[in-house]
């Protein structure tokens, strides 16, 4: 398993995010998106972003990887920032679909805005010696430009970051388990008890009192929503229903549910998985395919079944919590991933 976390840049310290921040500068072709992206905050306030969209000259040329991710990340910002402003619109201009497309596909993505290019592509670290913590995140991007979205923005990467070490243990688990090595699987579930609290421990300094205040995450909210039958001009994509940007579609979760089985796998979760980026997908893939965690805890008991329990606990102590915030925001809304919102996050409680 540590072959496959290495080779598809999962990072032993901080997981599924980049353990070095993303490119924030974009190729010199794209130097107007740069500008636009940049300046999203004020020209969404001034109602202005559409009309400096249809300045944008289209461009698509070949990049390499970081620079094809960064592209996409600032491009699909604006895509959502352009279709979700005000009265929805139902086309992409050529300038953001043809690189909207050109990069999706070079990268295996939907042609969309998703988790992944929200927040563990859009960040910059203040301190790089320091741990990923809250407070020394800061965001790329923003559609509000307020404190409250880089906490938003920054608590998932956060929470994300701690789950690095138990990621790895995982794999070192699957091992040991094969090797007949009790003495080792005890070990790396403490490792993965460790970094499960510390995912709980910054959930919650992050959405502690309204930090995230309720009339801001309003307005951050329209533009995580799907893209719904979008015409792409100047491509041959056809339109049909995407997701919205969505923490169901954050690698850890799904890949400590599948390693750990927390819960049982649903339609949607397998939907939510093809928002992932194809290089985590593999990794899901192969820890779904390696010894089962579950019935070796459960045919050892003890000790073992104790720590197993611990963990589980932790991640419904999440959950739980991760609910009675929603609450609080959009008690009947539906999510921005197209889910059932408080009604389908219930029924993943175990
Ligand atoms: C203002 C605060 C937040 C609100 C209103 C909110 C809302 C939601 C909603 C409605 C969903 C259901 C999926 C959908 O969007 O359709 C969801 C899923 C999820 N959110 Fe949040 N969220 C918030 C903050 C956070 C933070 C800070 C984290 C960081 C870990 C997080 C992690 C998750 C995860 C992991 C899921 C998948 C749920 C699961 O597997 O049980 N959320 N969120």
């Amino acid at each position: 398993m540590r072959e496959i976390l290495e080779a598809n840049g999962v990072s032993p310290i901080t997981g599924f995010i980049p353990d070095t921040p993303p490119l924030e500068e974009l190729p010199q072709q794209f130097a107007a998106v740069t500008a636009l992206s940049e300046n999203l905050a004020k020209l969404l306030e001034e109602n202005s972003l559409r009309e400096n969209v249809q300045e944008l000259p289209v461009v698509a040329c070949h990049l390499p990887l970081e620079e094809a991710v960064a592209v996409l990340r600032d491009i699909s910002m604006l895509a959502a920032g352009y279709l979700h402003q005000g009265e929805p619109l139902g086309v992409l201009p050529a300038a953001l679909a043809v690189p909207l497309n050109t990069y999706s596909e070079q990268l295996g993505r939907t042609p969309t805005f998703t988790y992944d290019l929200f927040a563990p592509r859009n960040f910059r670290v203040n301190d790089p010696s320091a741990p990923f913590d809250i407070e020394n995140l800061d965001v790329l991007r923003s559609f509000t430009g307020t404190e409250d979205e880089r906490v938003f923005t920054a608590t998932h990467i956060a929470c994300e970051a701690a789950l690095g070490p138990a990621i790895y243990a995982i794999g070192e688990i699957q091992e040991a388990i094969t090797k007949g090595d009790q003495q080792s699987v005890e070990k790396k579930l403490c490792v993965v008890h460790d970094g499960a609290q510390i995912f709980l421990r910054r959930f919650a300094e992050g959405v502690a009192s309204q930090r995230i205040r309720k009339e801001v995450f309003n307005k951050i909210r329209p533009f995580l929503q799907g893209f719904e039958n979008i015409t792409y001009l100047g491509t041959p994509l056809s339109p049909r229903v995407y997701r919205g940007e969505t923490a169901a579609q954050m690698p850890s979760i799904h890949y400590f549910d599948l390693a750990l089985g927390l819960r049982k796998q649903t339609c949607v979760d397998d939907d939510m998985q093809q928002y992932i980026p194809p290089h985590f997908r593999v990794v899901l893939d192969a820890v779904q395919e390696g010894p089962s965690i579950t019935s070796y805890v459960h045919a050892q008991g003890g000790v073992i079944q104790d720590t197993y329990d611990s963990i589980a606990d932790v991640f419904t102590a999440f959950r739980k919590a991760h609910i009675s915030v929603v609450r609080g925001y959009s008690p009947s809304a539906q999510g921005t991933g197209s889910t059932e919102g408080l009604s389908w996050l219930e029924g993943r409680v175990r």
